[in-house]
């Protein structure tokens, strides 16, 4: 048994990777200020210190919690519309954090780092589905954070010998197959939730921002990719940091569009789901696909909940289960 740091481990993404570890037998300690996240999200046997991972004490006080295998670090601002409102206040609070907990790292001796990046790295790609070296060209300021951190991790290893997975997510869906986690954002920005809450009634009619792309049915695509399934890819990465330093895009390989998402929920809850179309968002690209093969033959990795309708279940099964979310709505 190796003990992990999981900051932002109260989160969606973390808190799924926490259950990972756990049913692998890992003990975790958990750093997290909940202002996003939850503390029912916890699974029970996860420690939690209560505090920002850009607060050095609070680094401290969870570093004294160790000595850690390696830090998984999914704490961040991440809400692409917010950071073209604050572009400052993002890059100076996701590279304040990953520098704060480098730092930190180094000090006791931890040398293996995992981060939570994102395809807003590469923008408006010119191709479909897009591997690794494609050009890094962040169309928001959350993604130049992303790409920020992604740099501060290579220097890193070049002073202090931490090796590092940078994980580019692609769209993050579903829930706990076993429903013991699940998503609750505030405010929700994702398609899945919003279109399963309308279903339900418990959300407003979903607008579909534009229906005019070039697309076979006009609508955006996209890659979601189970997030268990994204839980597993960070387990899998962990021992090719034995060797070396990895940079993953990290998806389903398969787009789907908006009104296949709404097609998918409306079969799996069995209810129609009320919808309206609406102009297209700025900063939107008409689609966005993983190329994982290099995540899958390298740290031999694959999805087990590839189909969308899996996908939809998982996430429908949870929302019914917990109509109000973890509690605070
Ligand atoms: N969800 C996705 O589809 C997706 C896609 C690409 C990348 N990502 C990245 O994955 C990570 C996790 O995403 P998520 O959807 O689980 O987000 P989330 O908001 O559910 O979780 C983030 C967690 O970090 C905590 N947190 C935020 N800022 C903090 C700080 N300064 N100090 C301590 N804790 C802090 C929050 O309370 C929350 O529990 C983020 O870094 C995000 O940018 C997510």
């Amino acid at each position: 048994m190796a003990r992990y740091l999981v900051t932002g481990g109260a989160g969606y993404v973390g808190s799924h990777t926490v259950l990972a570890l756990l049913d692998r037998g890992e003990s975790v300690v958990v750093l997290d200020d909940l202002s996003k996240g939850h503390r029912a999200a916890l699974p029970a046997g996860a420690a939690l210190v209560e505090g920002r991972c850009d607060d050095a004490e609070a680094v401290a006080a969870a570093f004294a919690r160790g000595p850690f295998e390696a830090v998984l670090h999914f704490a961040a601002l991440s809400l692409v519309g917010e950071s073209m409102q604050q572009p400052m206040r993002y890059l100076r609070e996701n590279l304040s954090g990953v520098t704060t907990v480098l730092d930190a790292a180094a000090k006791h001796g931890c040398r293996k780092f995992v981060l939570s990046s994102t395809a807003a790295l590469f923008g408006f790609p010119d191709r479909v589905p897009i591997p690794e070296d494609a050009p890094l060209a962040p169309a928001s300021a959350y993604g130049e954070s992303k790409l920020i951190c992604e740099r501060a991790l290579a220097w890193a290893e070049q002073v202090h010998g931490i090796r590092s997975a940078a994980l580019r997510y692609f769209n993050a869906a579903g829930a706990d197959p076993a429903g013991r986690a699940g998503e609750d954002h505030d405010p929700e920005t994702h398609l899945i939730p919003l279109a399963i809450g309308a279903a339900l009634g418990s959300r407003p009619p979903l607008t579909v921002f534009g229906a005019d792309y070039d697309t076979p049915d006009g609508t955006c695509i996209r890659d979601y990719v189970h997030v268990s399934d994204l839980a597993e890819a960070h387990l899998r990465v962990l021992p090719l940091l034995d060797q070396r330093s990895v940079r993953f895009n990290l998806g389903n390989g398969t787009g789907y569009s908006v009104k296949q998402v709404i097609a998918a929920v409306e079969a799996v809850t069995d209810r129609p789901v009320p919808h309206s179309f609406g102009p297209r968002r700025a900063g939107d690209p008409a689609a966005l696909v993983a190329a994982s093969d290099r995540l899958r033959a390298e740290a031999g990795w694959s999805p087990r909940f590839a189909a969308l309708e899996e996908i939809v279940r998982t996430a429908f099964n949870w929302h019914r289960a917990h109509p109000g979310g973890y509690g605070g709505r």
